[in-house]
């Protein structure tokens, strides 16, 4: 395999070409002046992908923000909507820059070309999504904004087009595989070129990660497979704390064993959940919502009554699933407004859901927690800021999602986010000096590739199989850090992680091309993965009480006293061992109260 090293020196290196890594390009790159600077002439975005085929064009059911073009609506009760959905976790600052900014971003999507369904008066379309309210909870409101059930899909092509527009250099099918610092600076990246297996290193005044989620730790999601949470990684590595990690959510339809998403816009639109008996259980769970409360409530009310027998099987087991209808809305509604939905059915299941009802379980959907950034995408917490290093998107935590996520929200953050960490990069990069990165960065990044290759100087057990390994973590994370979790499950969780990760010691890679080797790459997303999982598992068990999409069976309800606070877990460079620390969040606006919906 080639070590041959290549430079290359841009002023800023976006890692990650979904929608927050390409909106802050835009922003960074723009001439127009924006807020009072000139663009950045040398902006990179690097991707493991085809920006196209990042996950966001995954994201079905639309993108929140209170136009009140379909009812009464504000940012006010936006942002007091996400900092209860989030369980009071949400930094409430950053909630409500969330919500003010929201119009603004949708409006200039819509001017960028994005083609939103419309109304009849030829506005922005908006349908009902779990959590979102008016006047503080009194019941649903149509607050998200939607293109069909592509939303996510059409973000991206509207971004893509403009970043060829304003000449942002992709540097595409590029693994990274390193963070390169100077201390608490970031001077660039490692990266392997896909193609031809070559390593490249990038120095840059500021590294910026937008790497998406982490959803493939698990083993029923509806992430993507390059979902492997590699920019959160990386971070960790290089000493930088994940912000509440443990908090991931599942989202409460998936398709029966799959996981593959049937959007919330199905329960927006009014589908409804039943069980076994033809009962629609979420009147029970949430009597003023019902279907459409938030998503931590509808997963946790799916699981009770899959082990309650009142699954379609009624076997007792999570792996049964309930009915979601959406006959009643109609075959119109259902092939303009959800016509994605209809063919995943008709693909995977084998039904028409305009005919029959689709069988769904929660599936691991969203990683809430991730890097710590400020309102600007600037990565620190209260104890450190790193200079240089941003991020934004799902793998960031700024915070506004605390402990559980409103649906729509997260195309949302990555906007809203993605922008405002786009300004901030055009006017850090333009005062900054150029960066050089220190040799012994450089022999790391070298380091992590040969033992990448040569697997057998890694020692463990020989000739693991890498399906199996990681078929092993997925099981094991899905059966013990799942929608409920306890102490047992969570200490044996501990004790399998090891076990796996002495095992993916011993996973060699057979193939010995140069071009497009996949093994490689899946070798080094598995390790990823295996730190996360780790962080996730250590959080939650020092989380000894239930918050959001945190749900401890042995310690049932929030604890304000206790841990009312951020987790950040840092993972030791040399001992890989987890440590947790914890930071304040910010209240500013509205106490903590039972989540009543
Ligand atoms: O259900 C959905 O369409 C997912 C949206 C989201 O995660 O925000």
């Amino acid at each position: 395999m080639a070590q041959d090293l290549k430079f290359h020196e841009f002023d800023a290196i976006i890692v990650g070409g979904g929608g927050a890594g390409m909106y802050a390009a835009l922003q960074a790159s723009s001439q127009v002046p924006s807020q009072g600077s000139s663009g950045v002439q040398k902006v990179a975005v690097l991707s493991k992908l085809y920006p196209m085929r990042s996950h966001t064009g995954a994201a079905q059911g639309g993108v929140a923000a209170s136009l009140g073009n379909m009812g009464e609506d504000t940012a006010e009760w936006h942002a007091y909507d996400t900092v209860k959905g989030g369980d009071y976790l949400v930094d409430q600052n950053a909630a409500q820059i969330l919500a003010d900014d929201a119009p603004k971003v949708i409006y200039d999507m819509e001017h960028k070309g994005l083609p939103f369904s419309r109304t009849e008066e030829g506005r922005i379309a908006q349908r009902k999504f779990g959590g979102h309210t008016h006047h503080f909870g009194e019941g649903p409101v149509m607050r998200t904004c939607y293109a069909a059930d592509r939303t996510g899909h059409l973000i991206l092509h509207t971004l893509y087009q403009q970043c060829i527009k304003e000449n942002v250099t992709f540097f595409n099918e590029y693994q990274v595989i390193e963070l390169l610092m100077d201390g608490t600076v970031a001077t660039g990246v490692a990266a392997i070129r896909i193609a031809d297996s070559s390593l490249h290193i990038f120095t840059a005044k500021a590294v910026f990660f937008a790497t998406g989620g982490a959803g493939r730790v698990f083993k029923v999601t509806s992430n993507a497979l390059a979902n492997t949470g590699d920019g959160a990684a990386i971070c960790a590595r290089a000493g930088i704390p994940l912000e509440d990690f443990e908090f991931y959510q599942f989202h409460p339809t998936g398709i029966k064993g799959i996981g593959v998403l049937i959007t919330e816009g199905t329960r927006g639109e009014g589908g409804i959940l039943r069980n076994r008996d033809g009962e629609r259980f979420m009147e029970r769970y949430s009597p003023t919502l019902k279907d459409l409360a938030p998503r931590d409530m509808v997963a946790r009310a799916i699981t009770k009554e899959l082990l309650a027998g009142r699954g379609i099987l009624g076997n007792n087991k999570i792996d049964d699933f309930v009915y979601l209808e959406a006959m009643h809305l109609g075959s119109d509604t259902l092939k303009t407004k959800l016509p994605d939905v209809r063919e995943f059915c008709m693909t995977y299941v084998g039904i028409d859901p305009i005919k029959s009802p689709i069988p769904v379980h929660p599936t691991a959907h969203y990683t809430m927690g991730g890097i710590p950034t400020d309102i600007n995408g600037q990565v620190g917490y209260s104890g450190q800021k790193y200079e240089g290093l941003f991020a934004a998107g799902e793998c960031a935590c700024v915070s506004v999602h605390g402990a559980n996520r409103l649906g729509s929200n997260s195309l949302l953050e990555l906007l809203v986010f993605g922008r405002r960490a786009g300004i901030r990069l055009k006017d850090y990069v333009k005062g900054a000096e150029a960066r050089k990165i220190p040799q012994s960065e450089i022999d790391k990044a070298r380091k992590t590739y040969a033992d990448l290759l040569d697997r057998k100087s890694t020692g463990g057990k020989v000739s693991s199989n890498i399906g199996q390994v990681y078929d092993k973590m997925q099981s094991l994370m899905s059966a013990k850090v799942g929608v409920f979790r306890n102490e047992k499950g969570l200490q044996e969780c501990l004790t399998g992680l090891a076990e796996i990760k002495e095992e993916y010691k011993g996973v060699k890679i057979h193939n010995s091309n140069t071009d497009y080797n996949y093994d490689v790459l899946r070798v080094f997303e598995l390790g990823c993965m295996l730190d996360l999982a780790e962080i996730v598992t250590e959080g939650a068990l020092a989380r000894k009480e239930s918050r959001g999409g945190h749900a401890r069976e042995d310690y049932p309800n929030r604890d304000d006293e206790n841990f009312l606070k951020h987790t950040m877990a840092f993972l030791d460079t040399t001992t890989k061992q987890v440590r947790l620390a914890y930071d304040d969040v910010d209240l500013s606006k509205w106490e903590p109260k039972p989540r009543v919906y």
